[in-house]
């Protein structure tokens, strides 16, 4: 077999230019496909089955012999295919705290893309959910850059595997690249003020974990950064990403970014502009930019981009190609038998469990003696919100209806399953709908609440209040479920509160209200069953939220990691922290923390935990550092490690957790990386909340 270089040299421009473009399948039709597949283009995105099959042969057998490669949005499983399994979204599977289930369900989404026959997921989303107005909080791991970076990681080795050419790895693609999350009003792709600085800082560190870890693909992301588009900032992708952190994969674009350019951004004139300005900057591959192919070659054979900088990118993308066996094995197929098997399901059950947050619990859960159960709310029987975004409900494909083909349970079914356990019995109104009154819906619960021992109100948004382009401005629950949650109140009875949303909602008058609250977002297949789980004490609940819930849309953002300097620190009509903050997350058992020591010589931190209650549990010993006084503003507390201990009852468990001088670093004014001596606190326990956290001071020498 030939190497990358020597297929390099063979080939012509017109080759060179069509492996640097991503075509839509699903948008050009499979005739124009097929010319694609001649003219030796790079890859495909959303094509499955036998339509790809059909491409990578007419490819293969195309005078440049080079293997396709088909890119899927899989970022939560391989969702768009209703065979799959469906796992809960990042920002459910962030509850988690555990790198190694998010690790586990890379590898087992990867089994079931392969299965298809494709090569490449865009996923995962290391952009940070720092104000919940963006419609796309749902995809990512949520507010911390650490948490992030940790589960982001894990994230990349479960889907590139170990060995990269085996039948059942696929290329990670992480996205997207960078401060997406941070546009201006949350809009979505709109600029950012952010400065490189902070960027480096806050922002690039998950990218970084995650290139660290192999990360063989790269997606820029659509806004901008203080006026320059993330695909054409050359000190972004050539300097930052490839020069100092050594990524060795391929960068693609964005769906159209190089369009951007032209019609949203309005950087360049036309297309040979924009293609221009995106090969220069250190693009390689242009998802969803057919017009690149003309406009590269007329600027190559007019002396107006160096042929050069294509051999650069195609050479990324052939090495991408190789080191995923795709030229030793062009059809590399994974088992049909992965889609949504068994196993596949069963650890979608443990992510589930381990994904849901207790958020309030005034002692009515787990439920006792209540015989007579009723269950009210629009996201109780209706799996499309507990599946959320990127799932063949909220993307319908060609070749895909919108009937899952696997088992999943919805809430209701879970709870009817549970009562049937606990020998209770359990009715439900729907009352409403997710954002529109049902005729004659509130009086018909607020009657069945009478006869009730207890509520439990299932609410929350869905894919149509959130999603990509769905920024939302009003983060409250919707009124027609605001209006039926104020009806139940009145009956009297206590409520349990699940929240089934894509992300948080500002709901203060629901944890009022209710006398328990618990999430688990976008919990997937099995979402419905772990809440109610929880609700009747089959399991004890170890979620802890990776995001702040608000009380107002007007806190935000709120994340915990603020700097310092609010004069006064706080709104007059609002309090300065979150309804629930980032780490928070109770149990049916408690923790209690001592003996913290920190030993400055060699960086070791000691803390012991003790389960103080009755029931065995698992706890997030979570670890915050704050650096006293540093030369730029730096936050009032950072995450730098956690960890994830069972424990029975009474058991205690020392624990060490070792540090180098990097952990304790931010990013200076000169935008180096640095550790300043002096002193730090370092705060440990089960929440970002003051409160929740033992602290000490230590010092680190010149
Ligand atoms: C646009 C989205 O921003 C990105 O996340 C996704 O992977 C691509 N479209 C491809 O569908």
């Amino acid at each position: 077999m030939q190497n990358v270089k020597e297929i390099l040299q063979n080939m012509t421009l017109e080759e060179k230019a069509a492996q640097l473009v991503q075509i839509p399948y699903a948008h050009v039709g499979r005739e124009k496909a097929i010319e694609w597949a001649k003219r030796g283009a790079g890859s495909f995105l959303h094509v499955f089955g036998d339509d790809a099959r059909e491409l990578q042969k007419i490819a293969v057998e195309s005078a440049a012999h080079i293997p396709l490669l088909f890119g899927i949005d899989a970022v939560h499983g391989h969702c768009l295919n209703r065979k799959a399994t469906v796992f809960p979204t990042q920002l459910s599977m962030a509850c988690s705290f555990n790198p190694l289930l998010v690790k586990r369900m890379a590898e087992a989404a990867a089994k079931e893309i392969s299965a298809d026959g494709l090569h490449q997921t865009f996923s995962p989303v290391l952009c940070l959910g720092r104000d919940i107005r963006w419609g796309r909080v749902d995809e990512t791991f949520g507010e911390d850059s650490y948490l992030a970076g940790e589960l982001g990681a894990a994230a990349v080795q479960g889907y590139q595997g170990e060995d990269n050419a085996a039948d059942t790895s696929v290329i990670a693609c992480a996205k997207h690249y960078i401060g997406y999350g941070e546009a201006t009003g949350a809009r979505d792709s709109y600029d950012t003020p952010i400065t490189y600085r902070k960027v480096k800082d806050t922002f690039l560190p998950p990218f970084e974990k995650a290139v660290k870890a192999g990360l063989a693909s790269i997606m820029t992301a659509y806004g901008s950064i203080d006026g320059t588009p993330c695909t054409s900032d050359k000190k972004l992708l050539k300097e930052i990403l490839k020069e100092q952190l050594g990524f060795d994969g391929f960068v693609v674009t964005d769906w159209e970014n190089v369009g951007h350019l032209i019609r949203e951004q309005r950087v360049a004139a036309n297309e040979k502009e924009a293609s221009r300005l995106a090969i220069e900057s250190g693009n390689d591959m242009m998802m969803s930019a057919p017009e690149f192919y003309e406009a590269i070659i007329e600027l190559v054979r007019g002396g107006e981009v160096e042929e050069k900088l294509l051999d650069d990118a195609v050479e990324r993308i052939l090495n991408v190609k190789m080191r995923f066996g795709l030229f030793a094995n062009s059809f590399k197929q994974a088992d049909e038998k992965f889609l949504g098997c068994e196993e596949h399901l069963r650890l979608n059950k443990e992510i589930a469990r381990e994904s849901t947050v207790l958020l309030k619990n005034n002692g009515v859960l787990p439920l006792n003696g209540r015989k007579k159960i009723l269950v009210v709310g629009p996201s109780a029987d209706d799996i499309r919100c507990n599946y959320g975004d990127w799932t063949y409900f909220s993307h319908p494909l060609p070749n895909y209806d919108t009937k899952p083909e696997r088992p999943y349970i919805t809430f209701l079914e879970g709870v009817k399953e549970l009562a049937k356990e606990y020998d209770c019995a359990a009715e439900y109104v729907k009352g409403a709908e997710i954002n529109e009154a049902i005729a004659g819906g509130i009086a018909t619960a607020a009657k069945a609440a009478e006869k009730a021992d207890v509520i439990l109100f299932a609410c929350g948004d869905n894919i149509e209040l959130a999603a990509e382009g769905r920024d939302r401005a009003d983060m409250r629950l919707p009124e027609a479920q605001r209006e039926l949650f104020g009806a139940l109140c009145k009956a009297g009875k206590p409520i349990v509160t699940a929240l089934i949303c894509t992300k948080p909602l500002c709901a203060p008058e629901i944890d009022e209200g209710s006398a328990a609250v618990l999430t688990n977002f976008n919990g997937g297949m099995f979402g419905g069953l772990a809440l109610a789980e929880v609700i009747f004490g089959a399991i004890n609940p170890c979620g802890k939220l990776p995001v702040s819930f608000p009380y107002h849309v007007g806190q935000q953002p709120c994340y915990y990691n603020q700097l310092p300097g609010w004069h006064c620190r706080n709104y007059v009509d609002m309090p300065e922290t979150p309804l629930y903050g980032f780490g928070h997350g109770l149990s049916y058992t408690k923790f209690a923390y001592s003996n913290l020591a920190f030993d400055e010589k060699t960086l070791t931190l000691r803390v012991k935990v003790k389960n103080t209650g009755v029931r065995a549990g698992k706890e997030t010993v979570q670890v915050y550092f704050r650096d006293l006084v540093s030369s730029v503003l730096t936050p009032v507390k950072r995450l730098i490690a956690f960890r994830k201990v069972q424990l029975r009852a009474g058991e205690s468990r020392e624990l060490e957790f070792a540090f180098t001088r990097a952990d304790f670093s931010f990013v200076n004014a000169r935008e180096e990386r640095v550790t300043e001596p002096g002193e730090f606190e370092i705060m440990v326990g089960g929440s970002s909340a003051d409160g929740d956290l033992i602290k000490l001071n230590f010092i680190i020498e010149d």
